[in-house]
């Protein structure tokens, strides 16, 4: 990582310009502008604040060292007022991580630890649609776990589903009374939506409805058998249509452990917390109550001595932090569980299990259509399947209109059409920072123009195309001088490993995505302006070739993090 090294020699000197006094922690800034250098920092200044000393003059001492230290390494080292350093990389780096890129291919940017990650995605509930809060679960879920991977970390991926609790007691009792027993395998999801509306109907009329459902919830839990064929009946319909998702997807989760998993495993939970002294009986439930009042309380067990989602939720993490040690625990799950995520953390902490820091949050916002919320409640459903089915058939109208891809085979055209209309709706995803609330459009998931799934995908494509004609090896020897736009490349593609970093660090795919956009855009503008075949001699020719081979790779690298495959042609 060029950053990293960057870091490291500033550090080195600082030690000389500052003799003693507190290490201040070391800035390095990538300026946008290309005149400012490659990277930026401002170290000396705050080094002139704490030692009362002139800004300026630190700088130059840095300036001087870090020149010793690397004389090759810049072109130049710039000290300018009131006592920044720009560096710029001397070219002949600029071209050493561009044939590092070409050495390392799919590797370049990884990165190696032994540390271990439990990534909680995913997760949706039986007997309900796959819903789109869901759907942005499984997409950043799975870019996490990607990142998280490429940078070295033991990765478990674990699928949470909504298995277990009150509403099967419903469910149960709605089947029983209103579905047909020989035929219950053949309902869909939807039909097991509309017996729990149902449900919710009647009993305004039936309240005993009511007490039905907790007998029958209690017996599921005792393990009657009619009760659990019932609910694994529920488990195999909703599984086999999210199956159909995560297929359409091209996602599989590592470990399925849902709610139900748990049973059994919740009353040491409860009796430690006892002992422990962190619960008190409010109203015949067993709360945890926060010191200070700091959260609201949370009920681990209820007053009719049911557990629930938090109770599980207590011993999944039990039951995580036993099985594989895992140094960071991160639940990609909507905003709307804030609450309960906070409470969980603190009552680990007070339980005494692990610090809180250990888990993270990932409170995505919420899917708008332009029409305003899109929803899956009040039986306004939204199939899935069928917005995705429609992002394929809209990809392959563009492949149909477009220059190569309309000459295509029909069964390569269906292909290509499946990975950029999946891609396009992963991107349109991931292309946000998580927290904020999605629109949804059409126009702009598929804009070939704007910042796009489909437009790196044509990107990458497009270099694909020009190392195809020109089929030669690439080998090129020392180049002079860059034009801009080729310079505006490299020094754009060096980054990409301190990119992936900071995605990670920051639970942030979208630094992944613009970085690409970023990349893509610098890429089309070479390629308008200069010829690569037709290069004016074959050794500018061969540099422009890998460039342009080192483009593709860093694309595909992108995508591939996010979750997006890459067509050959489009
Ligand atoms: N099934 C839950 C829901 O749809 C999400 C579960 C998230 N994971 C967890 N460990 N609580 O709301």
């Amino acid at each position: 990582m060029v950053q990293e090294k960057i870091a490291k020699l500033i550090q080195k000197s600082i030690k000389v310009a500052q003799k003693n006094g507190a290490f201040p922690e070391i800035i390095i800034e990538h300026p946008k502008e290309m005149f400012h250098g490659d990277y930026a920092t401002s170290v000396a200044l705050v080094i002139g604040r704490s030692l009362k000393k002139n800004p300026m003059e630190i700088a130059e001492t840095i300036k001087s060292q870090i020149l010793d230290l690397e004389p090759d390494f810049f072109e130049k080292v710039e000290v300018v007022k009131p006592g920044f350093i720009n560096f710029f990389l001397s070219q002949q780096s600029l071209i050493n991580s561009l044939n590092n890129i070409l050495k390392e291919k799919e590797k370049y940017g990884s990165a190696q630890t032994n540390k271990t990650v439990v990534i909680d995605y995913s997760a949706p509930n039986i007997a309900k649609p796959f819903g789109i809060g869901h759907l942005r679960s499984t997409i950043i879920g799975q870019s996490i776990y990607n990142i998280y991977q490429f940078l070295g970390w033991k990765c478990i991926g674990d699928n949470h589903l909504g298995d277990w609790g009150t509403q099967f007691g419903k469910m149960i009792v709605a089947i029983k009374k209103w579905a047909n027993k020989e035929k219950l395998k053949d309902l869909s999801i939807a039909d097991l939506e509309k017996l729990y509306i149902r449900f919710h109907e009647e009993i305004e009329s039936n309240p005993d409805l009511e007490e039905e459902a907790r007998v029958w919830f209690k017996k599921l839990e005792d393990n009657n058998k009619e009760a659990k064929e019932i609910w694994q009946t529920c488990v195999d319909i909703s599984l086999k249509e999210f199956n159909k998702v995560y297929d359409l997807l091209g996602i599989k989760i590592d470990y399925v452990l849902g709610e139900s998993f748990y049973q059994g495993k919740m009353m040491s939970i409860i009796k430690e917390a006892n002992k422990k002294k962190i619960v008190v009986k409010s109203q015949g439930a067993l709360i945890i109550k926060y010191p200070g009042d700091k959260l609201p309380p949370a009920i681990i067990l209820k007053s009719d001595g049911a557990t629930n989602y938090f109770t599980r939720d207590l011993a999944t993490v039990q039951y995580r932090l036993k099985t594989w040690k895992p140094d960071l625990i991160i639940y990609e799950v909507g905003v709307e569980q804030s609450l309960h995520f906070q409470q969980l953390f603190w009552a680990i902490e007070l339980l005494g299990w692990a610090k809180r820091n250990k888990f993270f949050h990932m409170a995505h916002g919420l899917y708008r259509s332009k029409e305003g919320r899109l929803s899956t409640r009040k039986g306004k459903i939204i199939h899935l399947e069928s917005v995705l089915q429609e992002a394929i058939d809209k990809a392959k109208k563009i492949i149909n209109e477009s220059e190569t891809g309309k000459d295509l085979p029909d069964k390569e055209k269906e292909k290509i059409a499946q990975t950029v209309g999946i891609g396009a709706v992963k991107y349109n995803d991931l292309s946000q920072h998580y927290t904020k609330n999605i629109v949804f459009s059409w126009d702009k998931i598929l804009n070939l123009k704007g910042n796009s799934g489909p437009y790196l995908q044509y990107t990458f494509t497009r270099c694909k195309s020009v190392l195809r004609k020109s089929k030669t090896k690439i080998n090129f020897k020392n180049i002079k001088d860059f034009n801009l736009e080729e310079k505006d490349i490299l020094r754009t593609i060096y980054r990409f490993p301190e990119i992936v970093q900071e995605a990670a660090d920051k639970f942030s795919p979208n630094l992944i995505c613009n970085f690409a956009f970023d990349l893509a855009q610098k890429y089309n503008l070479f390629y308008q302006k200069h010829s690569i075949i037709k290069a004016e001699t074959d050794n500018l020719k061969m540099f422009r070739l890998g460039l342009t081979a080192a483009v593709a790779q860093v694309l595909e690298n992108s995508l591939s993090l996010l979750g997006i495959s890459v067509p050959e042609k489009m």
